[in-house]
């Protein structure tokens, strides 16, 4: 590989498309040039949830602006680009269809080779652009809207499944049981902002797994119990729970969060004391929550157990995230970039098959 690259990255495989261009020099931990994004939320909100055929017409849209913005904002042009780098998988097919395609393009009309990347990668890499970045090995807690993984990572693309979701993941329980309360999509940041004046030992939520010895995590029977609880208290006044009184919304929006995140915070202890590991990287999303932060900066400061975060703007999908993970996959040597560009995507791709 050459000494000096950059690396454009592109992110489109939900409802945000993300473009970033990221430096390699040498074996220096790669950095960020620019990026830019833009969030398709505000659409889809309409609907509750994400609409695929609209989210991949508003990727069509963004991606090129997007990639405009950046370039500009770093001071490169399109010549400046050594390698494109996209998201290959997970995610929507049509969304993913989108930036591998435009990438694709660009790679072939710049005659620059072009590198399909994990999504779940660039959120595990993610933290590396902080400002303090973690070291390997560390345990990795992945919690976004479609994933809840524990992962033991040795090095770029050495990792090793340790547990995941066996149902709904941390951000789609968050998400759901938001939707139960009446709050918009996306439902995580609203139902955490909803139960910061709610009291979290109000309703007794269930904490699936929590005591099942292994690092497996379930989480589809609490949104049920959410919504017993719900109907339930709203049986007596007409049944519409999104009229309850605002405790009673911010009681149970609380409840359910401290269920959540006393489960993700568990076993990540435990993966930590399985491994006999001292770091712990969180990424993804759900990675945002603050009470999730809270309670791990508690728990790991008394194990004397380091955690790093992603940068807040970079917990959630972003180009970011992918132009670094393909930055330090070239550099480790893990990957080579391609100038074929019969381009394909893998709407379903489990990380530890990379
Ligand atoms: O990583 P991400 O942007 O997209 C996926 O790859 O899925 O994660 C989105 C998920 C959504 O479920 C969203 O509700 C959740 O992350 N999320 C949060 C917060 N911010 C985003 N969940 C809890 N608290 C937050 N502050
Ligand atoms: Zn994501």
């Amino acid at each position: 590989m050459e000494k000096n690259l950059k690396v454009l990255g592109i992110e489109s495989s939900c409802d945000e498309t993300g473009v970033a261009l990221v430096q390699v020099q040498g074996r220096a931990l790669p950095t960020l040039l620019a990026d830019a994004l833009y969030s398709q939320i505000e659409m889809h909100q309409a609907y509750g949830g994400v609409v695929p055929e609209l989210a991949s017409r508003d990727h069509i849209r963004r991606v090129l602006p997007l990639t405009e913005q950046v370039l500009a904002a770093s001071g490169q042009t399109l010549a400046d680009v050594d390698v494109v780098a996209f998201t290959r998988g997970p995610g929507l097919a049509g969304a993913l269809l989108v930036g591998a395609g435009v990438a694709c393009a660009l790679g072939a009309a710049l005659n620059k080779p072009v590198l399909g990347m994990h999504h779940l990668e660039g959120h595990l890499l993610s933290p590396f652009l902080s400002a303090d970045p973690p070291e390997f090995p560390f345990v990795a807690l992945l919690v976004s809207g479609g994933h809840t993984q524990l992962m033991r990572v040795d090095g770029v693309g050495r990792y090793t499944l340790l547990g995941e979701t066996i149902d709904d993941a941390a951000g789609e329980a968050f998400d759901k049981s938001a939707k139960l309360l009446g709050l918009s999509y996306p439902g995580g940041p609203a139902l955490s902002k909803l139960a910061e004046a709610g009291d979290p030992t109000a309703f007794k939520l269930p904490r699936p797994l929590l005591h099942s010895g292994n690092l497996d995590f379930s989480f589809s029977g609490l949104k049920t119990a959410v919504m017993v609880q719900a109907k339930k208290l709203a049986a007596v006044q007409g049944g519409v729970v999104s009229a309850l009184p605002a405790i009673v919304l911010a009681n149970l929006a609380a409840s359910t969060q401290a269920a959540i995140v006393e489960v993700l915070v568990k076993k990540s202890l435990t993966a930590l004391t399985q491994t006999g590991l001292n770091r712990l990287v969180v990424a993804g999303g759900v990675g945002a929550n603050r009470m999730l932060r809270e309670q791990l900066n508690a728990a790991c400061a008394k194990r004397r157990v380091r955690v790093h975060y992603p940068e807040l703007h970079l917990c959630t999908d972003n180009g970011a995230m992918i132009a670094m993970a393909a930055a330090m996959r070239l550099q480790a040597g893990q990957q080579t970039a391609s100038k074929v560009y019969a381009f394909d995507v893998k709407p379903r791709w489990p990380l530890d098959l990379l």
